[in-house]
């Protein structure tokens, strides 16, 4: 069999065998498939699609293609979360001490932000000290310790997808189905867990813009997890607005914290519990949501979801006195109220402008190398539904820079959309794929 082979079969819009997708991503590791071969195929795929057989066989290639964990030592339910990424989407940073404390295991490995997307590693780094790199033996002791541990992406889990997904992002192959699931369900599944809810998320602020597309999306990642027996559900969430409040890495901390502390905003606490309750069924600490939900409101409520942040920041280095004084987390130096010019409610805040907005500011990174600044962001966000009135504020803008901060104000003025007559806020889960 030589690359070529396999090229042109793609090319020709036949389905590959399993050896065949083996072949291909061993030689992209092994390097006897070379880029410009590689890009070949992964072009080949988009244009042509692949079977469902071939997008679990392609994911298993993936997901072998380096070290899969092995926690069955750990006697616990090992279950995890993974959201396809948003603006404002800190759910993790609240999940997973959350479904720890609710006795479940949480290996997270989770993403930088790029673009308009933020990415809870980013975030995490806005605690002074808090070390996202741990070793993979360091990751496991930390899991038996404490049940949860969130780190970055190690060299040796699905190293193919780390490859393919930089050939991807630069030859105009990102936005194929098989692939997009093939490369995230590979990376999850690698982390050796029982059980997986993905945040599928839709609409203008989310990686796939239409409802249907993210179905697709949702319905093929659900039949991988099937396949590979790590029972799977998807939630198809709204990303049209911003999730909470606040949109920037020190500020989406602190609103996380107030989540752990049962006050945070009513969206993304809600989001937060139906996700952590539906991880709680996958792991059969509870046998329906009525029950989940229940356990985990417990687990809030009592302040036990925050002790396990503590237990997480101090695990991993960092100063757990954030949690009760907010200071000590990076600031912009200056802030100031983006107004309303007008009274009514508010229709519409879009996602797009303000996670723009908020990477303008230093929040996120144009380009994979570029540096983040901690403490700048957008927050105090209002939400559709709400009542303002002329010159309240919609948001307040936390900026180092003036220029920066004159370049996400003029965004900021397509973000919002304020109209006399009152306004039902949005339905944020709209389907549940299991
Ligand atoms: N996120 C991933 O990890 N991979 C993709 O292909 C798309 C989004």
């Amino acid at each position: 069999m030589f690359p070529q082979d396999v090229i042109m079969k793609k090319r020709d819009g036949l389905a590959l065998t399993q050896a065949e997708i083996i072949y291909f991503i061993q030689g992209v590791v092994q390097g006897y498939f070379q880029d410009y071969q590689s890009t070949a195929l992964l072009m080949a795929i988009l244009l042509n699609g692949m079977t469902d057989e071939e997008t679990s066989w392609i994911t298993e290639a993936m997901m072998k293609s380096g070290e899969v964990m092995n926690l069955q030592h750990i006697p616990k339910p090992k279950v995890d979360k993974h959201s396809t990424g948003g603006v404002g989407d800190k759910v993790s940073l609240i999940l997973a001490p959350l479904a720890a404390a609710c006795g479940l295991c949480v290996p997270m490995i989770s993403g930088r932000g790029l673009g308009h997307t933020g990415g809870t590693l980013d975030k995490l780094q806005s605690i002074p000290g808090f070390c996202t790199d741990l070793s993979q033996d360091e990751f496991k002791q930390q899991l038996e310790k404490i049940g949860v541990s969130m780190i970055g992406q190690t060299s040796n889990i699905a190293p193919a997808d780390k490859k393919l997904y930089a050939l991807r992002d630069v030859t105009g192959t990102v936005e194929s189905i098989p692939l997009i699931c093939a490369s995230i369900m590979s990376k999850k599944l690698a982390e050796g867990i029982d059980g997986l809810v993905l945040d599928v998320k839709f609409g203008q602020g989310a990686f796939m813009k239409s409802f249907e597309k993210a179905k697709d999306l949702a319905q093929h990642m659900v039949a991988i997890g099937k396949h590979t027996h790590c029972p799977t559900v998807a939630f198809l969430t709204d990303m049209n607005q911003p999730l909470g409040k606040a949109v920037g890495n020190s500020l989406e901390m602190i609103e996380s914290f107030e989540c752990l502390k049962n006050k945070g905003p009513e969206d993304l606490m809600h989001i937060t519990i139906e996700l952590t309750a539906q991880m709680v069924v996958l792991g059969k600490l509870a046998s329906d949501m009525d029950q989940a939900r229940t356990l985990v409101l417990q687990r809030l409520q009592s302040g036990a979801a925050l002790a396990k942040m503590r237990e997480i920041i101090q695990a991993q280095r960092g100063n757990p006195d954030v949690l009760d004084n907010y200071k000590l987390l990076p600031m912009s130096h200056h802030h100031q109220d983006f107004t309303s010019p007008v009274a009514g409610y508010v229709h519409e805040v879009h996602a797009l402008p303000i996670g723009v907005a908020a990477m303008i500011l230093g929040a996120g990174r144009q380009s994979i190398k570029d540096t983040i600044a901690p403490g700048v962001g957008i927050c105090h966000l209002v939400k559709i539904g709400d009542q303002v009135k002329a010159n309240d504020p919609l948001c307040r803008i936390h900026y180092d820079d003036e220029h920066k901060k004159i370049e996400a104000w003029d965004l900021l003025k397509n973000a919002f959309v304020i109209r006399p007559e009152p306004c039902s806020k949005p339905k944020i889960i709209q389907e549940i794929l299991s």
